[in-house]
């Protein structure tokens, strides 16, 4: 048994705060477990004792005789404070309705109330929820609208209001709900044990989750992953604006907006995201009353040449296979059209097909194998509603576990009473044909099954890079030098070209001599970060005497554009050839932690912010995915002539890259910058990286 149970099917629940007073948010709770049918025990509590809808009110919870599954919390915060640690000695669930707490800054309340909870065993739902609904006692806990149909869609909401308006809607729209949870502000339980409850639970097919934001986005994500097949998840995440300036000193960590992790994170183990309400509240409802699809045939029938284009073009969009079998088509539709009308799919039953020819077309579509999905539009002539209304909802229940099959109905009157017809019968209906395409895509979306791949081992010079942290915290620094970082990279088997350290000209000619020409050189200061700014970079060095000069030019340059720079002498690496510039980095997310980053360089990264992010380590087969999503990718694979560059070494390089900073966490920034990329090859010009240092 989860041991949630007792929440989700509590034997008993008391109301502490319950009020005599109609319209009260202690007396509707009372109400709507009284109205739901709840079998179990219900204690009211309140010190006026006395009845509260026929039942005997418990002066103080002390006083009832057994243990309480769950305790409901229904008076101010300053009370909520004091009766905490009484509720806690009785029940193991307390879900706290109250607001007032972190929500508003009152850490110190909501602190009390988890603490005193844990002494004593118990768990924790919100502060500041509207309660909990759940299909199998069934148990209305909420003070929320009172009527709710029992189905298999769970809505876990972090935001209260919403999730009171949901259950409105959803008995307006015929969802039924297999539970409803306010999760509030997740002071002790989370979404992520929720979820863990809910993927278990035989009355949950699909779960619709709000959230604005996840600490524990690792937890999260692994609970994901290890859900069953049977039951799939929807998420609506708010917050895609960019998140506020955040003081980051690399490049990925300022590309790194908190949602766009979020997005990339959701595609890595294969959430939906749904933009808008609206979309969700479709998604669901239609994964809620549909088998999953056993291929990509999608077929849209329709009387109109019109919806079935605009039908076609939203498949498009959404990458939904139109089956094109023309024997098959012509076998399965031809007699059932007249001759003017199409069997190409979109198939055309033409302007004059009513109910019969509706029914005939749609068993035939159902009954053929190589059909997966159906698409049934119908534009609404005026006449003829009742016998199409009837055809619809038989033939659709008739084979309603075969395949799914999706109604959109435009027009007036007619078409929005066989809408309404429909929803009442379980029937995904929609009034607009893309809610319809996008609601089938959907349906794939979550019937599919994402494998990310295994991680597997490299070799690390784990000393060396531990040396090269050591040395800079004993200097107290965060910043790594660029010669250091690429140090670090070299340690994890990245390819970084030849470099040195030159204190004197002479060191440097004797470093360039080693490496070949032509060469680079660079400052090495921890105070010059825009090295080419203050003269600190001569590029394209070809002999001796060029190395002699660019080291006095160096040196010169920036003792007089920073004359307090603490120059610790001048890299010199090779000059590379031309190839494509790169970028791959990391940062340190807040709800995910490590994560790493991929995008081309210049004005790629630059102006079109063209990068992709995934939660580190990542298996290589989820990095060929991540490098495909850049629109810049194309590029990669070779234009104008170009040959296609070296993708492995791209794949290679993240993979090193995501192995480094999860088993460093201390570093928790990297920028490599720019990675060039050859036919053959993929080498570091320049790298940064920002390490934690105690304080
Ligand atoms: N033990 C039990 N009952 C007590 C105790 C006690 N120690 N002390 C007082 N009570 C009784 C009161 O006498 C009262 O009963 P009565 O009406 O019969 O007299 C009852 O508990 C409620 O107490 P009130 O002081 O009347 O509190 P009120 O009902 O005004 O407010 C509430 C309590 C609703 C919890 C309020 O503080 C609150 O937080 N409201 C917001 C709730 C909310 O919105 N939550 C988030 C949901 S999601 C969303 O955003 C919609």
């Amino acid at each position: 048994m989860h041991y949630l149970e007792p929440l989700f099917n509590p034997k008993s629940v008391a109301i502490v705060g319950a009020s005599h007073h109609e319209g009260k948010i202690g007396h509707t709770v009372v109400k709507n477990i009284v109205e739901s049918g709840y079998k179990g025990k219900i204690y009211p509590v309140n010190p006026k004792g006395g009845e509260i809808l026929g039942l005997k009110v418990y002066k103080n919870i002390l006083e009832i005789e057994e243990d309480i599954d769950v305790a409901i919390i229904t008076v101010p915060a300053n009370v909520a404070v004091n009766v905490i640690d009484d509720v806690a000695k009785k029940a193991k669930f307390i879900i706290v309705i109250t607001s007032g707490f972190s929500e508003v800054g009152n850490i110190e309340g909501e602190k009390k109330l988890v603490e005193t909870a844990k002494k004593h065993g118990s768990r924790i739902l919100g502060p500041n929820v509207f309660g909990i609904y759940s299909a199998k006692p069934p148990i209305n806990a909420t003070f929320g609208p009172s009527k709710i149909e029992k189905g298999n869609i769970a809505v876990v909401s972090q935001s209260g209001a919403l999730g009171i308006a949901m259950i409105g809607r959803a008995s307006e729209e015929n969802m039924g709900l297999s539970a409803m949870v306010s999760i509030g502000n997740k002071a002790d339980l989370t979404e992520v044990e929720i979820l863990s409850y809910l993927f278990q639970d035989e009355y949950t097919r699909v779960v619709f989750l709000y959230i604005e934001g996840l600490e524990n986005g690792r937890e999260f994500l692994d609970i994901i992953r290890k859900r069953p097949p049977n039951k799939s998840i929807i998420v609506l995440k708010a917050g895609r604006s960019k998140a506020g300036a955040r003081a980051v000193a690399s490049h990925t960590g300022s590309l790194a907006g908190s949602d766009a992790v979020f997005d990339a994170a959701f595609r890595q183990v294969g959430i939906l995201r749904a933009d808008s309400l609206e979309d969700g509240l479709n998604w669901v409802t239609t994964v809620a009353l549909s088998p999953a699809p056993k291929g990509k045939n999608v077929v849209i029938i329709t009387n109109g040449g019109g919806l079935g284009v605009i039908a076609a073009d939203a498949c498009e969009k959404y990458g939904l296979h139109l089956f094109d079998d023309m024997e098959v088509l012509k076998k399965t539709f031809q007699d059932v059209m007249p001759e003017f009308g199409s069997y190409k799919n979109p198939v055309d039953l033409t302007g004059q097909a009513g109910g019969k020819e509706y029914r005939e077309a749609l068993e035939r579509a159902f009954k053929e194998d190589s059909i997966h999905a159906i698409l049934a539009l119908y534009c609404d002539r005026g006449d003829s509603i009742e016998e199409l209304k009837e055809a619809l909802i038989e033939v659709h229940k008739k084979y309603r576990n075969v395949k799914p099959a999706l109604y959109t109905l435009f027009g007036g009157e007619g078409a929005t009473s066989i809408i309404q017809a429909l929803k009442r019968e379980g029937i995904p209906a929609f009034s607009d044909v893309e809610d319809a395409v996008s609601s089938l895509y959907a349906l794939y979306k979550v019937n599919e099954r994402k494998d990310e791949g295994e991680l597997e081992e490299i070799e690390m010079d784990e000393e060396k890079i531990k040396e090269v942290i050591e040395n800079a915290r004993k200097e107290r620094r965060n910043k790594l030098l660029s010669h250091e970082a690429k140090e670090i990279l070299k340690a994890v088997g990245i390819d970084v070209p030849e470099f040195y350290l030159a204190k004197s000209i002479d060191d440097a000619i004797e470093a360039a001599n080693k490496i070949g020409y032509p060469v680079v050189m660079k400052v090495v200061s921890e105070d010059i970060i825009h090295k080419t700014d203050v003269g600190g970079v001569v590029l394209n060095i070809e002999d001796e005497k060029e190395v002699a000069e660019a080291f006095e030019a160096i040196m010169e340059n920036c003792k007089r554009n920073v004359p307090h720079a603490n120059i610790r002498g001048i890299e010199i690496s090779k000059m590379l050839p031309k190839g494509i510039e790169t970028i791959v980095g990391s940062t340190t997310d807040a709800s995910f932690g490590k994560v790493v980053m991929f995008g081309l360089g210049g004005i790629y990264v630059e102006v079109m912010k063209d990068v992709t992010f995934r939660v580190a380590p990542v298996p290589k087969k989820e990095i060929r995915r991540m490098i495909r999503e850049i629109e810049s990718y194309p590029l990669l694979m070779g234009v104008r002539g170009e040959k296609r560059k070296d993708i492995d070494a791209i794949v290679d390089t993240i993979y090193r890259v995501g192995l480094l900073v999860d088993k460093f966490k201390e570093i928790v920034e990297l920028d490599i910058n720019p990675l060039i990329v050859y036919e053959k090859g993929a080498k570091v010009v320049d790298a940064r990286m920002v390490i934690k240092v105690e304080k």
